[in-house]
């Protein structure tokens, strides 16, 4: 068995954005599933659906991310290995386009497992990742929320999306090899108009991320305060390896865990080691796509 499960976040997605949602979704499962067929690791998957969807600007991971209250942009990743129980993440970086391959580097090419803005560039330049211009992740999408929300709450950015209205795209990924290794990532450009310097749950691990091989992977998409104060990624395993390995019901548990304790909007994607899905979320929508080898189809919906 293999499988490959992706969100690209969890909102009241429009009605005009739901068909680029729904092909984003669809071609980075596409691209994952073609690495697992052709016996690739759970690693390279992640690595390669979660790249292609911050390249992809209709999520709010690498460029088309959101702007921070200074209208710059402030980029989280993170990747976890089941196997090992090893991972690497990034936070607040502004010249890295894709934040997952750094995280990812930090993982396989350091001995710490966070490393943040300054420190994770510098880090970047002697581990060949290039920079490049900050500029080059904003779209003029972004700098119109941005100029909205500023207009009407200036620099404070308390009631940032803590709504089902505002805007959050975080993207994440959980593959499940032909070696039985589980690997997931998570990448955001975080919430928009945040106070600089933020960083929510996506480069933590346990709240964005987590993997281990012995039960199966969940990233978490949705409002970061929430998601950290119930370590909700964790928080799901542990639900799953109480439960006997029943993916959807501790998705649902997860997700009802987050409303009563954390009055937490998001979604969630749980892959078990069998290579069978759970999915939740709380917000209008949230788009996903997940197939494994006993689909004849993939599922897609938004
Ligand atoms: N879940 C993404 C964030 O709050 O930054």
């Amino acid at each position: 068995m293999f499988a490959l499960i992706l969100h690209g976040g969890a909102w009241d997605i429009p009605d005009d954005m739901l068909e680029a949602h729904r092909s984003g979704c669809t071609t980075a499962l596409k691209i994952g599933w073609n690495i697992l067929q052709n016996g690739g690791t759970a690693i390279d998957t992640v690595e390669q659906v979660i790249r292609y969807m911050e390249n992809d600007e209709t999520f709010g991971a690498g460029r088309g991310s959101h702007l921070n209250a200074l209208g710059q942009i402030e980029l989280d990743a993170s990747i976890m290995d089941g196997k090992a129980i090893r991972c690497g993440a990034v936070a607040a970086v502004q010249r890295i386009s894709n934040p997952i391959t750094l995280a990812r580097k930090v993982m396989e090419e350091s001995e710490h497992i966070l490393l943040v803005g300054d420190g994770a560039e510098r880090f970047a330049n002697e581990h060949g990742v290039a920079w490049c211009h900050p500029e080059e992740l904003i779209t003029e999408r972004e700098r119109k929320r941005w100029k909205e929300v500023q207009e009407r709450d200036g620099f404070t950015t308390k009631d940032s999306f803590r709504t089902v209205r505002e805007y959050s795209d975080t993207v994440g990924a959980v593959a499940l090899d032909k070696d039985g290794n589980i690997c997931v990532g998570t990448s955001t450009g975080g919430t928009l108009n945040k106070y600089p310097g933020r960083v929510g749950d996506s480069p933590l691990i346990g709240c964005g991320s987590y993997a281990d091989n012995a039960v199966g992977g969940v990233s978490t998409t949705g409002w970061g305060e929430a998601m950290i104060k119930v370590v909700m990624a964790k928080t799901v395993i542990n639900l799953m390896e109480m439960n006997g390995g029943q993916s959807q019901t501790a998705a649902e548990n997860g997700i009802e865990i987050l409303k009563r304790k954390a009055h937490g909007l998001g979604g969630v994607i749980v892959l078990n080691k069998q290579g069978h899905f759970g999915i939740a979320f709380n917000t209008p929508r949230m788009a996903r796509a997940y197939v494994n080898s006993e689909m004849k189809e993939p599922f897609v919906a938004v």
